[in-house]
């Protein structure tokens, strides 16, 4: 069969690590999904960057849509980020061109979910986006896939990286805030603008995927219930651990009588519960549906190898012919939630 060309569009973090796995796995990737995997061609703000790998062998293009429409390209590999501007017009003008997106842009489809999968629906285009919820995890296969046929009770988690850090080493390292932040920097876990990350809207963008997903309805992520983690204080920790609890960004969704509950905001678990036991950068999803009861998904929510191998997972399934769509259902037939507030759990 005829290889599948990528294009990808940013070569941050997540970027640079899609292309070591093309590199490096060619045989791996083709013997699992029945197709030689390539890059044709990439785009970035900054050509000239070292970014640890060789991109000699790609076609390189400036302007992201370009590269959306070149004809050697067959999937678009949307890994810019931001909600508008660029990564918006090159994942519109692939899917208008009829080719599969796979992107890892929470923010993205947090604002324009409905528009980009109704435009993919028209064309025939196939829109994946597991990386964009808790990075290495595959939350949304688990849900779209294994799950599917069960009722979703409700999807709890911790969906960013950073502020789990920030809170966990402010806890248990002993730093500042600001010591804690600079570590998360280090470790790749930050976003662009880092207020996204630590005001919970990051948190927030994936929360009205997942629940979107679980409930069959549009992304309303203007409904989610928002707070950051920039109020909690050192001593806020200190007393909750005294009472045996933790504070963690949690997110919880939940459909009842009266709407859909979405919920991200600092909140008191029990320190032995297993969302209490949650370290560092790492992320977890908690799904409860009527047919299998409680499923815990633990793993890292960001940084390069597990982002990137989220969509790699995505590629591979575009590889193998998927038509599967990004939100389980068809997108002409995602209902616009009925938004409530959340009571607690
Ligand atoms: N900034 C995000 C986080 C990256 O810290 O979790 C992964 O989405």
């Amino acid at each position: 069969s005829e290889p599948l060309r990528l294009g990808i569009a940013g070569l941050g973090t997540v970027g640079a690590g899609v292309v070591k796995i093309v590199q490096q796995k060619a045989e791996l990737l083709e013997a699992r999904s029945g197709r030689r995997i390539v890059i044709s061609a990439v785009s970035a703000r900054n050509r000239d960057k070292d970014r640890g790998v060789s991109l000699a062998d790609y076609a390189w293009e400036d302007d992201p849509v370009a590269l959306a429409k070149r004809d050697d390209v067959d999937v678009l590999v949307e890994l810019m980020g931001g909600s508008d501007g660029p990564a918006k017009a090159a994942t519109e003008a692939a899917l208008r061109a009829g080719k599969d997106v796979v992107t890892a842009n929470k923010a993205l489809l947090a604002h324009h979910g409905q528009a980009l999968a109704e435009l993919a629906e028209s064309t025939g285009a196939v829109l994946r986006f597991e990386a964009a919820v808790a990075g290495g995890i595959p939350v949304i296969k688990a849900l779209t896939e294994g799950l599917s046929a069960n009722r979703i009770t409700r999807v709890m988690g911790v969906m960013n990286g950073t502020c789990n850090y920030i809170l966990t080493r402010m806890e248990t390292g002993g730093l500042s805030y600001q010591e804690a932040f600079a570590e998360a920097d280090g470790l790749g876990y930050l976003e662009a603008d880092p207020e996204l990350d630590v005001g919970g809207i990051d948190a927030g963008h994936k929360l009205s995927l997942l629940s979107s997903i679980a409930y069959g309805t549009q992304v309303a992520f203007d409904e989610v219930e928002l707070e950051g983690i920039g109020r909690v204080s050192i001593e806020d920790i200190r007393q909750a651990a005294d009472m045996g609890y933790r504070i963690k960004l949690l997110g919880v969704c939940r459909m009842t009588e009266r709407g859909l509950e979405q919920s991200m905001a600092p909140s008191l678990v029990p320190a032995s519960s297993p969302l209490g036991q949650l370290e560092g950068g790492t992320n977890m999803v908690v799904i409860e549906g009527d047919e299998v009861g409680q499923i815990v998904l633990r793993g890292a929510g960001a940084g390069e190898g597990p982002t990137a191998s989220a969509v790699m997972g995505d590629v591979m399934d575009v590889a193998r012919g998927t038509r599967l769509s990004t939100f389980g259902a068809p997108a002409s037939s995602l209902i616009k939630p009925v938004a409530t507030k959340a009571t607690t759990p």
